[in-house]
């Protein structure tokens, strides 16, 4: 397996879900929504959603920390250290208004970026936080390599038959094969009552 997939499969088993990874690309472009501009490049399959362009300035919903500290697979226990990653979720301008307003379900055009990165502890901060505090033991992360950025959009029409959501994921800017997207819709299923979006809008320090 490459580190890739099993980095996919670390991550999907850790919430539950097992997937086969596929290491065909299956691209199906289809027709882009108005109203977002979109930079070039490969569209996700079944959804068509290509990566929005700006989305790096748009505004945080919120922060999540994910590691597979609970593991009790053997298999896993030397990996799982490997696993441990920061994620920013940000959203559009519709969909803050909305994340805002607790306006549900979200309204066309909401478009919803994850960004996730590798945790890396950082030396450089903890040798200052030691000075600040010392025998407090902090411990600094942040985050390192990029992994992935994933996107929700709302078309109610258009993905009707997926919740009103089009899902999308991307590598290195290159879309994720189909198998994969096929995994998004069923496991956001949980979060039916608050529109299929698990993140909640962070209360302003
Ligand atoms: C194993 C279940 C699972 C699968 C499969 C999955 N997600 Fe999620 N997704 C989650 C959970 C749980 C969160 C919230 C916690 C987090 O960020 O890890 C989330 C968060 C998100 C968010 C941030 C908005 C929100 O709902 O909180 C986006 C965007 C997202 N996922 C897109 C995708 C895409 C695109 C795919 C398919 C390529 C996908 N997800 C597949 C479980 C899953």
């Amino acid at each position: 397996m490459t580190p890739r997939a099993i980095g996919q499969v670390l991550f999907f088993s850790g919430v539950g879900v097992a997937i086969a990874v596929s290491i065909l690309y299956a691209t199906k472009s289809t027709a882009q929504n108005a109203g977002e501009s979109r930079s070039e490049g490969n569209a996700a399959p079944i959804y068509g959603i290509t990566i929005p362009s700006g989305y790096r300035e748009w505004q945080l919903i919120s922060l999540s920390h994910l590691a597979a500290d609970k593991s009790d697979d053997p298999a896993l226990v030397e990996a799982r250290m490997a696993l441990k990653q920061l994620r920013a979720q940000l959203g559009n301008d519709i969909a803050i208004k909305a994340f805002r307003e607790g306006k549900l379900p979200f309204p066309d055009g909401a478009m919803i970026a994850a960004l996730h990165w590798n945790e890396a502890s950082s030396d450089e901060n903890d040798k200052v936080l030691v000075i600040g505090f010392p025998g407090a033991g902090l411990q600094s992360s942040v985050p390192k390599s990029a992994v992935n950025v994933q996107f929700m959009l709302k078309d109610s029409k258009k993905y009707a038959a997926s919740g009103g959501w089009g899902f999308a994921d991307f590598t290195n800017g290159k879309p994720g094969n189909e198998a994969l997207h096929k995994t998004c819709f069923g496991c956001h299923q949980p979060a039916k009552d608050h529109d299929y979006v698990f993140t909640r809008y962070a209360p302003t320090p």
